[in-house]
């Protein structure tokens, strides 16, 4: 590490959000600022954890948390936490989110658990939004959250264009007629609430070089 450089350990066993959140990094232009993964930075990688907070803030804290207990001191730790929030299932599934179809559910089981907990529910009562919290330990050892939302609605079937992830085929986000599925991921990334978060922490590092 150069005497710059800030590392950021992320609470995940994921690679794929690691290598996300690097890319956002560079497209900030934030040249100094690394994101690797719980098992780049120590062998036993990300501790198990149960998150049982009952919130999005609260199970990013424990996982940041858990993580801190073990990487070095002078590394940044975080936790991100996400997930989808429908008006008319009264905020459902929230923090259930990637377990809405069962414990060991597929992305394609949630989503069709989703449409057919809406089936027959009118355009005008299919709002929803994704919501995603970053909770950020610094060195010093304070707690530092962003988070952004992005707000749209539930489509009634399935549209994808081969873009995409999770829920990303039932979902259009706010003022399109596409589905975050069917729209390029430099839109997404402009619109999502991922990238809403990701812009307030890059802010944040930003005053801190
Ligand atoms: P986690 O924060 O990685 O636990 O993600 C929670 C769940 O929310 C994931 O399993 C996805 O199903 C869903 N999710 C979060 N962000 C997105 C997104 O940008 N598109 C689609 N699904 C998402």
């Amino acid at each position: 590490m150069n005497s710059a450089e800030k590392i950021v350990v992320i609470a995940t066993g994921n690679a794929h959000k690691v290598e996300e959140f690097n890319r956002l990094a560079a497209d900030a232009g934030l040249k100094d600022l690394r994101f690797i993964s719980a098992k780049e930075c120590v062998p036993e990688g990300m501790p198990k954890v149960v998150e049982d907070a009952g919130t999005f803030e609260g199970n990013a804290r424990l996982k940041a948390l858990a993580l801190r207990k073990i990487v070095p001191a002078d590394y940044f730790v975080m936790a991100d936490d996400s997930g989808l929030c429908v008006d008319f299932l009264d905020g459902a599934p929230g923090v259930e989110t990637a377990y809405y179809a069962g414990p060991d559910a597929t992305h394609a089981e949630n989503r069709a658990k989703l449409l057919e907990a809406l089936k027959g529910v009118p355009a005008a009562k299919r709002g929803a939004y994704f919501y995603c919290l970053l909770l950020l330990i610094s060195p010093e050892s304070r707690e530092i959250i962003f988070d952004g939302s992005c707000h749209g609605f539930i489509s009634e079937n399935e549209r994808d264009s081969g873009f995409g992830f999770g829920y990303d085929p039932v979902f259009v986000p706010a003022g399109y007629d596409k589905t975050f599925a069917e729209l390029s991921g430099d839109i997404k990334d402009s619109l999502s609430h991922r990238g809403k978060a990701f812009a307030e922490l890059t802010a944040y590092f930003r005053k801190r070089s």
